[in-house]
């Protein structure tokens, strides 16, 4: 299985507190069948501001202890990085982490209680520069839980979204389950994230929420969802991609992009966007 959201790094957010605990955490990932975890501390200016070198170096360290005790587990870099209105700027002067360093998907947080008003125009800026938003747990927004056919407006123009593991088992409330069976049978969750921060409490595993998806969607769905079933052995780097693509489930290009220009799509698709090819059937 593939966790692609974790806080397992030590002392750089709110997530492990030290070396020993971060080890836990993989040890207990290995045991839940995940085989690749990305380590994705927070980036939030004034909290947390750790640096892409930072984290490559803790995620070595990850990965060598793994080599060490023999644990079938590889860690690959990310950052979930808050929503606001520099992550353009921030992208740019290389303070940012897409997962896997790709340069491709980038893990965007909502504020818990708030969809900003800069937001669609902010997710389609990051398009157009190449990257691809992933939406980090969109079902434990206050407003997207009043109104979640928004994260069915922003999957239609391209965006991912993740969800996490926890939201489905009821450990949100009530109303996070609902909201996450409501985008799960929409098909429009493209993959799950554990959003561990702990050993203890918030732990990454995935295995019950992916049973949890067989129960309500059915054994392809949840295998889909949390299985590294169409990636290749080796892990390289275009597996993660691979991933995305062949799990994503948008089905319409929004008429609203396709009438501003033939130019905006083109340049979209220069912009690396293949899922516009994709979806739009382009040569
Ligand atoms: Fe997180």
């Amino acid at each position: 299985m593939f966790d692609l959201h974790t806080h397992i790094l030590p002392q750089i957010d709110d997530g492990a507190a030290s070396w020993a605990e971060a080890y836990q955490m993989l040890e207990i990932a290995a045991k839940d069948g995940i085989n690749v975890l990305a380590a994705t501390p927070h980036f939030l200016e004034g909290w947390f501001t750790p640096t892409p070198a930072e984290i490559k170096a803790g995620v070595e360290r990850l990965n060598q202890y793994a080599q060490r005790q023999s644990l079938p587990i590889r860690v690959i870099p990310g950052m979930e990085v808050a929503l606001c209105p520099d992550i353009p700027r921030l992208f740019q002067a290389n303070r940012l982490l897409t997962l896997n360093d790709e340069g491709q998907y980038l893990l965007v947080e909502l504020p818990a209680n708030e969809v900003p008003i800069y937001t669609e125009s902010l997710l389609f800026e990051l398009q157009l520069m190449g990257i691809t938003p992933v939406l980090a747990h969109p079902e434990r927004n206050r407003v997207i839980a009043n109104n979640p056919a928004w994260v069915l407006d922003q999957v239609k123009r391209g965006v991912l979204v993740q969800l996490t593991a926890d939201s489905l088992l009821g450990r949100f409330g009530k109303n996070t389950r609902q909201i996450s069976q409501e985008l799960l049978r929409a098909g429009v969750v493209h993959g799950l994230g554990s959003d561990a921060h702990s050993s203890q409490h918030r732990t990454p595993t995935l295995k019950a929420a992916t049973a949890k998806i067989t129960e309500l969607l059915g054994q392809e769905a949840g295998h889909r969802l949390a299985t590294a079933d169409n990636i290749k052995s080796n892990m390289a780097l275009a597996d993660i991609e691979g991933f995305f693509n062949n799990t994503c489930h948008a089905q319409a290009f929004p008429d609203e992009v396709l009438s501003y220009s033939p130019a905006l799509c083109r340049r979209l698709l220069n912009a690396g966007q293949k899922w516009v090819k994709q979806v739009m059937g382009f040569k």
